[in-house]
């Protein structure tokens, strides 16, 4: 099969197209004939050496999710059979014309949704899920902040924030990513190199907050948030350190947390995968969540892929088409 392969680390002309041998699926797996992949930013940290794979997927080859149909299914797999459309979460092998995964870790592609949409989805759907959901508790009638409101993680808090029934707010860098952001259901979008998301937001208060950004929005964070607030972090592009005083966490009985997904185990992504078909597969089939694809790049070229992820003028999902 042909597969995109991490050279060596460095820039993205180190992504090479080369053949590899097709997976088997093990008993509990099933082998998926990939017909698109997402891109994540995590897919670049693990380009640039940052970000190594989990032992049990390939080690050489990004990609977090994919879409495509089920072509063989392992001994114990009841759930799916060949011909199936599906979506899957991986640890890693996504950018590739094959790859197996626990059978638990597949959805159903939704109805007329394609497979570039549906290879949008899991990543980000899984990661919101078990952030802004269940680690964050979000509840109706609660006020929500996602900073990177266009990035791919953002889009998806956005729409599912505003389906489960928050008031969304977001930061974006661009008049261009904010519109969209707002366009998704944010009821405002902050364009963080004009305004600060502190001064504009600390009249409303915040119950739920979800960062990737970190740095001197961690203390801005935690001020803004309401009593019982909800502090959750899934990376820190501006760096993981603060003095924080906790005093203020005592006195608004504030809870900080945060996770990563990837090197959880294959029971906790099945566990979220059961939930995430039971309460957020009915808002995408009542259309109440639509797929934001930026652009889609031939799986050949997951470099250019690569290079307009980190330009970060993208608003939604890059995906690969094989
Ligand atoms: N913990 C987990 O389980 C998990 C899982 C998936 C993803 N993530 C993290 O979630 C984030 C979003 O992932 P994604 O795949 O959706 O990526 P993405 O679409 O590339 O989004 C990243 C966004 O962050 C903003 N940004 C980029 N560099 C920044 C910087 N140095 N400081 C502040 N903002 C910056 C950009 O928007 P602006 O132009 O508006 O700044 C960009 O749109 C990443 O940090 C990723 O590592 C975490």
């Amino acid at each position: 099969m042909k597969a995109i392969i991490i050279t060596k680390p460095g820039a993205p002309e180190v992504l090479k197209i080369k053949e590899r041998e097709k997976p088997q699926p093990k008993p509990n797996e099933v082998l998926i004939r990939i017909k698109a992949a997402g891109v994540n930013r995590p897919d670049v940290f693990q380009r640039k050496g940052n970000y190594p794979a989990p032992t049990n997927v390939p080690q050489d080859i990004p990609g977090l999710e994919v879409a495509g149909i089920v072509g063989e299914i392992g001994a114990e797999v009841t759930q799916w059979k060949t011909g199936d459309k599906v979506c899957a979460l991986l640890g890693g092998g996504g950018y590739a014309e094959f790859a197996v995964v626990d059978a638990r870790h597949c959805l159903p592609v939704p109805s007329n949704w394609s497979f570039v949409e549906a290879a949008s989805l899991p990543e980000t759907v899984f990661t919101v899920w078990q952030n802004v959901f269940l680690r964050g508790s979000l509840k109706s009638g609660e006020i929500f902040l996602v900073h990177g409101g266009s990035s791919g993680i953002g889009i998806t808090a956005i729409q599912l924030a505003k389906a489960f029934g928050a008031e969304v707010y977001a930061t974006a860098g661009s008049e261009e990513k904010c519109k969209a952001c707002e366009d998704l259901g944010a009821k405002r979008s902050i364009n963080y190199k004009k305004e600060d998301f502190e001064e504009v937001l600390k009249d409303i208060g915040v119950d739920v907050i979800l960062d990737m950004v970190g740095g001197d929005y961690i203390l801005k964070n935690i001020r803004l948030l309401k009593a019982d607030g909800r502090l959750v972090y899934i990376n820190a592009m501006q760096g993981g350190k603060a003095e924080i005083d906790v005093s203020d966490i005592m006195k608004k009985r504030l809870t900080l947390t945060g996770s990563t997904l990837r090197n959880r185990d294959a029971s906790f992504k099945a566990q979220l995968s059961a939930a995430i078909k039971e309460n957020v597969w009915p808002v995408l089939e009542a259309g109440k969540f639509k797929p934001v694809i930026y652009k889609t790049f031939k799986l050949e070229d997951a470099a250019a892929a690569h290079q307009l992820m980190e330009s970060s003028e993208h608003i939604g999902k890059i995906m690969l088409e094989i």
